[in-house]
């Protein structure tokens, strides 16, 4: 048995050795990060969770120490005890937290041996994602996501707190459960038990989030797992973490107010930073005229602006084809400082972008000295470009670029290239967090492939009261008592106040086409309990992953969950998804047919 397990225990972390534990011995434990050999002194950087910490392997102080430990290679796992001295004058590293310090080493014990890893684990991260996947075990290892790992364990803690001080309760709810009504595609569980029938994973607690307070528990919250088949993205896994919350007797203002609460609790202690709250509320038709989405970055200008009615009569065939058959033109406005890094070939880049949501073209307009050029305005009256230069307050040097199309193609392309813009310009500030709530939502939304409406986030939405006559009508026009909540572009929270009332349940079940058989067999169980006595009721939840990559400022929401999956879902390390015994099959009675 290792001595240093059974007698000798750790004193430090590796990186929390400091300057004022000079003289001091200490007992430290950790994995070879780096070795260097300096004419028969050897040095290594010794790494655990907290960082590094050089140990020094002198001949003349412990010769068989130092003889053993030029068996150290990259990643070997030892103990070591020693005497923590400042470094001499001048060979300190600013760097690290223990770079005044180092330790002289007289005990060694080498836990373990490592093969040569597949990737160094210090410097740049340049390798192939699909071997970081694969050998996660060690890419986990790179303090980069180690702090982000611990981060996400800080925000989780820290959501705890506030929300058990807030007076919510923490309920688990099923994983082994029914279809549930997110919309997305659902994983199925094989019934062993009950042959030919299947469990659905949860796309959220939604259902059972909202019988809990029927059941009167008045405050709930989980950090819970959803699950969810869908065309996977940098910001999307088919596994991911809510913070879902629920809470009873309450309207849109004291949820939003609480979950701001908890936004700038968690920004507070876990990133020390202060947010400003209440935050900014856009309806959602804003959200779409001025930003072309639903989601949009505040960080930044480059707003849309409409130009239809001043060009409803131009001469220019493209336009009036477009306005003429209930389309729109739209324009963003590019300042002359940021204007003149866009060349011509950039303009061409630009339109290649923007067909990447089927727009057909871009026009350009560029204000000179001499007047405007522009591919375009030779085809428009002077008073067309005068309405222009004031809609756009125009100054020498703007670049303008517009679009004409449909509304839908209009807002994608435009709402994508004003992202890609800010990019490209470099107009976001590092650091910068801009919070929005968008409100008033489509309650339901026309579906060209379904040839009927579908809610627009799940069919439990209460419509705006005062919309309700609607339902007979103008089916796309009732708002929903709905909100998201976004940060800096991303989605990081969706919720609604909830129907509580059965017989405004059963008129969105009718509007939205569901017969009562349909109902009945998807969520039968729901629509009982309706019926007993449901209170008023509202919640949300947020992405916890992706509000971790806001935080933790990653690229991806791979880089803060520990065990991500691949684009295709696949799990580079485990190998799953996999093939099972035919048994295994057999058990639950099940054939695969291709
Ligand atoms: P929604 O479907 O909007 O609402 O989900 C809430 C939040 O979860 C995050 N999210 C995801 N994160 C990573 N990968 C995914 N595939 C993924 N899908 C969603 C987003 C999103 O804002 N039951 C409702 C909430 C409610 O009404 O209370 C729901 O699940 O950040
Ligand atoms: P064309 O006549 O096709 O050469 O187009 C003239 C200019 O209008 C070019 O700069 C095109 O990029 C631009 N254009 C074409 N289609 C559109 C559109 N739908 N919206 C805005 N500009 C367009």
């Amino acid at each position: 048995m290792s001595d240093f397990i059974t007698n000798k225990k750790r004193t430090h972390y590796c990186g929390t050795v400091c300057a004022a534990d000079a003289g001091k011995e200490v007992i430290l434990m950790g994995w070879a990060h780096r070795r260097r050999d300096h004419g028969g002194v050897i040095f290594v950087d010794l790494r655990d969770r907290e960082g590094l910490v050089q140990i020094v392997f002198n001949p003349e102080i412990s010769p068989d120490v130092h003889h053993e430990a030029h068996k150290i290679r990259s990643e070997f796992v030892l103990a070591v005890k020693g005497k923590v001295r400042k470094r001499p004058e001048g060979m300190e590293n600013p760097h690290l937290k223990s770079g005044e310090i180092e330790v002289m080493v007289s005990e060694l014990e080498i836990f373990n041996e490592a093969r040569t890893p597949p990737f160094l684990l210090d410097g740049e991260a340049d390798i192939s994602e699909n071997i970081r996947l694969k050998y996660r075990y060690l890419d986990l290892r790179r303090p980069e996501l180690q702090k982000n790992l611990i981060l996400r364990s800080y925000v989780a803690a820290e959501a705890r707190h506030f929300l058990h001080d807030a007076g919510f309760i923490e309920v688990e709810t099923p994983f082994l459960t029914k279809s549930t009504p997110e919309g997305a595609r659902d994983y199925l569980v094989p019934s062993r038990i009950n042959h030919g029938m299947f469990y659905a994973l949860p796309q959220s607690p939604q259902l059972f989030k909202q019988l809990l307070m029927i059941s009167g528990f008045d405050r709930y919250y989980q950090i819970v797992r959803c699950f969810r088949d869908e065309d996977l993205r940098a910001d999307r896994q088919p596994e991911f973490t809510q913070i879902d919350i629920e809470m009873s007797f309450i309207a849109e203002d004291d949820i939003i107010s609480i979950m701001e609460g908890l936004m700038a609790h968690i920004f507070k202690t876990c990133l020390g930073k202060t947010l400003n709250t209440p935050f900014p509320r856009l309806a959602y038709h804003d959200a779409i005229a001025c930003y072309g989405r639903d989601n949009p970055d505040v960080r930044f200008g480059l707003k849309l602006q409409e130009l239809t009615d001043i060009l409803k009569d131009a001469e220019f065939k493209l336009f009036q084809e477009v306005i003429s058959t209930g389309g729109l033109v739209k324009a963003i406005k590019i300042d002359a400082e940021h204007g003149k890094q866009i060349s011509r070939k950039d303009l061409d880049g630009l339109k290649d972008f923007v067909g990447t949501y089927g727009a057909k073209g871009l026009a350009w307009a560029r204000l000179q000295p001499e007047g405007w050029a522009s591919p375009i305005f030779k085809f428009l009256k002077p008073a067309e470009v005068q309405q222009i230069n004031e809609k756009m307050e125009a100054k020498d040097g703007d670049l303008i670029l517009f679009l004409a199309d449909t509304p839908k193609v209009v807002h994608d392309a435009l709402g994508n290239l004003r992202n890609h813009l800010a990019k490209k310009l470099n107009l976001i500030e590092a650091d910068q967090l801009a919070f929005v709530w968008v409100t008033e939502f489509p309650l339901m939304e026309y579906s060209d492939t379904e040839k009927r409406f579908m809610s627009t986030h799940h069919p439990f939405t209460s419509p705006v009261i005062e919309d309700m006559p609607l339902l007979k009508t103008d089916l796309g026009k009732i708002r929903a008592r709905a909100y998201d909540l976004v940060l800096n572009g991303s989605e990081i929270g969706g919720g609604s106040i909830r129907i509580h009332r059965p017989d405004v349940q059963a008129m969105i079940f009718d509007a939205l086409g569901l017969s009562q058989e349909e109902v009945r067999r998807k969520f039968g169980f729901f629509i009982d309990a309706l019926e007993y006595g449901a209170p008023p009721h509202g919640g949300i939840a947020f992405g916890l992953d992706r509000l971790i990559m806001i935080m933790a400022g990653a690229e991806s929401i791979r880089d803060v969950i520990a065990f991500p999956k691949t684009q295709k879902a696949t799990c580079l390390l485990s190998e799953a998804p996999s093939t099972v015994e035919i048994g295994q099959l057999m058990e639950l009675s099940l054939k695969i047919v291709s």
